[in-house]
């Protein structure tokens, strides 16, 4: 790699004194947006955004659930508890026996709730915030800690787990089952929430299941294989990281790092009958080039780049799922793009069009959002069902002087994305969203993970996790199959980027199909304390923390990789974590106000168990239940020596989970 400095490449500095006036500017008046998604008055002049009366944690190694005195937590729902009466729970004291490679596990698993879950939303039944479906995104597995003696992700450098999966190939069948999607019926009875054994919503979505294929790449060329010549059904949705819902009351759920499933990338490159471009395209997703993360090439040739080149087109989508109909096809939304799909934040704009906001996690990757041709009918569910079906994808260009344009992703035989750029027609620009998105200059970011919409200003909220190949000076280097500036720019301005930080993006004329915008640095994540918290962005170091302007650091927690990000009825900002925090605490939840003299004052409300990241963050619409996923506790681990007890203490296997945590007596939590 080749480190140079481009001799008139403006400083960081220079662009990012540009961004403080344009802070001080915002912070001398709050925009109020039009966005149907805003809270109603009486919402507004019942609780202010400051009401966040919580004594905050401080972060610890606890193996445990810990949160501030007052609140408590409800354990909804662990790995492997059968969905289904006629099938038995996994025993997972029988783990390091070998349990899973009975003859009978794979099946069972199809009907236990997933493993790893990440993403939750919950849609009520009757309006009820006690009573609903929780769909939940069951993201990856790590087999060390499912099977004995299989070293899992610890052995993919060395092999070791190619040859434990070829010995065991049924590990295959109950991985592919294991991940996916669980749709559950969850109920607070008695004071308590738990799920619905047997209830009719119950369902499990698996890497396995027929799931449509719907948009502007249904049937192209690229999607086809010989399991669907007409390339208008794939099997399966996996690495499902967060997600969205929408406001007709559908489920959406991003596949992300599906790059990990596919092997043989040097294989198909020495083909010579595969269209250059295939290889290309797969290159730019960061394909493997031998063995892959899970191995699942070893029991089923789809993921076997050499035998079904064109397989990896029919992943990295959104996905759409009605939860209250267990009988429907899911269908994956091609128009909003192929790419590391974090999550998917629908906004129904004042014209009535659906603006969907996306990340797309991977170090310098973009932002997304999608526009649709059709608008929202409040009272017609059933229209709504195809809004995601057309529109037009835009890519974010973030300008130094804290403006910021949405490019669109269009096919044009006289525009930049033709057939000279290697696009034939739109299918293939979506499905290339990445390259598209590169050769109109959209602005690198530091893994844009989940973007949320305000529900009380409408303004956007990016979660950019960390970069640590963010470099402080300018570096050329090919990422990601291209060539990229490793640079800092005004929205990623640390190099390297260790704690990650979060984005706010304010739509021209709080108008959600605008193709304009400003923004502003909200955070940088960090440690606040000593010298390093900041209120002039100027003075940005590798080591500086920004909590928007919030200038006491006294009051402030530290925090680092925010990942999942959630909002409470008035605007709080809740933020779960994935990654190393400066305090070496493990993961948590953390929150701020968005508006108000206390923007910024981020504290930490909750923490997890050892190993896990923290995901989910989502509220009932009563804001008095805040459902979490607990993913990997005990990650690093095996099933011979766990390193995490959680949830059932004892001796007892960590077991990915999701909880319910609300205020002892009632009331909002947070406050
Ligand atoms: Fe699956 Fe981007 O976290
Ligand atoms: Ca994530
Ligand atoms: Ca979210
Ligand atoms: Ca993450």
């Amino acid at each position: 790699m080749t480190r140079r400095r481009a001799p008139d490449a403006p400083r960081f500095e220079d662009l990012l004194a540009q961004r403080l006036t344009r802070r001080q500017v915002l912070q001398a008046g709050a925009a109020i947006a039009g966005s149907a998604l805003l809270a109603s008055p009486d919402v507004m002049a019942s609780r202010s955004p400051q009401q966040l009366g919580f004594k905050p944690i401080r972060g610890t190694k606890a193996d445990a659930i810990v949160l501030p005195p007052g609140y408590t937590h409800d354990l909804v729902i662990r790995w492997g508890e059968s969905l289904s009466s006629s099938v038995p729970d996994l025993d997972a004291s029988k783990l390091n026996a070998g349990v899973l490679l009975e003859p009978k596990a794979a099946e069972q698993q199809r009907s236990q709730f997933g493993q790893n879950c990440d993403a939750i939303h919950f849609f009520p039944l009757n309006g009820r915030s006690d009573h609903g479906v929780l769909c939940a995104n069951n993201e990856y597995t790590d087999d060390g800690l499912m099977f004995p003696d299989n070293p899992g992700l610890r052995g993919i450098r060395n092999a070791a787990t190619r040859a434990y999966v070829k010995r065991h190939p049924q590990v295959v069948a109950v991985t592919k089952a294991a991940q996916g999607v669980s749709i559950v019926e969850v109920e607070r009875t008695r004071g308590r929430w738990q799920f619905v054994k047997d209830s009719k919503y119950n369902r499990r979505i698996t890497a396995d299941t027929p799931i449509n294929i719907g948009g502007p790449a249904r049937g192209a060329a690229l999607m086809k294989t010989k399991d669907d010549p007409a390339g208008q059904r794939a099997f399966g949705t996996f690495a499902n990281c967060a997600g969205g819902e929408t406001p007709w009351g559908t489920y959406l759920t991003a596949e992300e790092n599906i790059q990990d499933y596919f092997a043989n990338l040097d294989r198909l490159k020495a083909r010579n009958d595969v269209d250059p471009f295939i290889v290309d395209a797969h290159r730019r997703f960061r394909m493997w080039s031998a063995q892959s993360l899970y191995n699942w090439d070893v029991a089923d040739s789809r993921f076997d780049l050499a035998v079904t080149p064109t397989e990896p087109f029919r992943f990295g989508w959104i996905v759409e799922i009605d939860p209250l109909d267990p009988t429907s096809t899911p269908v994956k939304r091609t128009a909003l793009g192929r790419f590391a799909h974090e999550g998917a934040s629908p906004v129904i704009a004042r014209n009535g069009r659906v603006a969907v906001y996306m990340g797309d996690d991977d170090k310098f990757e973009y932002v997304y959002k999608f526009i649709s041709n059709g608008r929202f009918e409040p009272k017609n569910r059933q229209a709504n069902r195809t809004l995601l079906e057309q529109g037009t994808l835009h890519v974010a260009r973030f300008d130094a002087s804290g403006k910021g344009q949405w490019l669109p992703l269009v096919f044009d035989p006289k525009g930049p994305l033709n057939a000279a750029a290697g696009f034939r027609d739109q299918a293939d620009v979506l499905i290339k969203a990445r390259m598209a998105a590169y050769l109109l200059g959209a602005t690198p970011m530091d893994r844009p993970e989940d973007v949320e919409a305000n529900p009380t200003t409408g303004r956007i909220y990016i979660a950019c996790t960390r970069n640590e190949s963010r470099t402080v000076e300018s570096g050329a280097t090919t990422y990601g199959g291209r060539e990229i500036d490793t640079a800092p720019n005004a929205a990623n301005p640390r190099g390297a980027n260790n704690f990650g930080h979060i984005i706010e993006i304010t739509e021209a004329g709080d108008d959600h199909t605008s193709l304009e915008f400003s923004w502003e640095v909200f955070l940088l994540a960090g440690d606040p304390s000593g010298d390093r918290l900041i209120t002039d962005l100027s003075q940005v170091k590798a080591d500086s923390a920004y909590y928007a302007g919030y200038a006491n650091a006294a009051d402030l927690s530290p925090i680092g990789s925010p990942d999942n990000i959630g909002f409470d009825r008035i605007g709080n900002l809740w933020i779960v974590t994935d990654g190393a925090q400066p305090d070496a605490g493990n993961n948590g939840c953390f929150v701020t106000p968005t508006s108000g003299p206390d923007r910024g004052r981020l504290r930490q409300f909750m923490s997890g168990p050892v190993g896990c990241e923290v995901c989910g963050c989502q509220f009932s619409p009563d804001d008095e239940t805040l459902f979490i996923s607990i993913q990997h506790p005990g990650e690093g681990g095996s099933t011979a020596d766990p390193r995490s007890h959680w949830p059932d203490g004892g001796h007892s296997q960590p077991r990915a989970s999701v909880i319910a945590i609300r205020k002892e007596g009632g009331g909002p939590v947070g406050s």
